[in-house]
């Protein structure tokens, strides 16, 4: 895959990131290799997570030797509640295809507020102790966010709690049915443990993603703007539609498609 791809819709797009994936995963499994994939959440990986359950079915791609991270989970919540990323992950992919339940592993949001330092350290361990992570999917936030790491936040930020950004609760309002029921906390791996993934692919589509895009990708890199530290990935693609294109500078574009 090149490092920024613009496809006409979302649909095109997530093919895309999908059959990228399978490939890895296949490979791997004729290498008799697990694979480890950083999973995300959101309503941009959902035509990814169908496609790779189409493939499953159609195709019998298994994903048994696949481990799974995801990034981020709301606090408090429980992972059976609906609105749970442990809920949509189930719903959207992991029911559907045959990785092991020993493999997945989603931040526990049911978890008192002390022990969460200490559960942070083992999922950072867990990530390690798997091999560190092949592939990581990404969309973005509207304020930069990768994971939930919102503006400011460092290169070396670990996986811990954090306070989301009033545009971010405004944004999850939407699923929580106002913005008094959002949670205002969540737990996300940190930017440290995005960027030591062997590649990442972020994907975004539709027009609200287009100016914090052109940011992303052409401004400096800035703390207040968390999607900028993947400009010194040495393994990233940038996945959008055309309407999430729209600001870069045709140099961009030209350049690097
Ligand atoms: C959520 C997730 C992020 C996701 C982002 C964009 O808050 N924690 O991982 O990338 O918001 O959401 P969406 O894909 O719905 O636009």
């Amino acid at each position: 895959m090149r490092p920024i791809q613009v496809f006409d819709d979302k649909m095109e797009g997530s093919k895309a990131i999908a059959r990228h994936i399978a490939h890895l995963v296949k490979r791997r499994r004729e290498e008799h290799k697990p694979v480890v994939l950083g999973l995300a959440t959101g309503s941009t990986p959902i035509g990814v997570y169908e496609e790779l359950v189409r493939i499953h079915k159609n195709e019998g791609l298994s994903f048994d030797h696949v481990v799974t991270f995801n990034l981020d989970e709301y606090y408090p919540m429980r992972p059976s509640s609906q609105q749970s990323y442990s809920w949509f992950m189930h719903h959207h992919l992991f029911n559907h295809i045959d990785v092991p339940a020993q493999n997945i592993h989603i931040p526990d949001g049911a978890l008192a507020k002390n022990h969460i330092p200490a559960f942070c350290r083992g999922y950072e361990a867990a990530i390690k102790n798997a091999g560190g992570i092949d592939l990581q999917l990404l969309g973005i936030g509207r304020t930069g966010h990768i994971g939930f790491n919102e503006p400011p936040v460092s290169a070396d930020s670990i996986t811990r709690l954090v306070s989301l950004h009033p545009i971010t609760i405004e944004d999850a309002a939407r699923d929580f049915g106002g913005i008094s029921f959002t949670p205002t906390e969540a737990i996300t791996m940190g930017i440290s443990m995005i960027m030591q993934a062997r590649e990442i692919v972020i994907a975004g589509w539709g027009p609200n993603k287009a100016a914090i895009i052109k940011k992303a990708i052409e401004a400096n890199i800035d703390e207040q703007i968390p999607a900028s530290y993947l400009q010194t990935h040495p393994s990233v693609k940038w996945v959008l539609d055309k309407e999430a294109a729209a600001e870069l500078s045709e140099m961009t574009v030209h350049t690097d498609a």
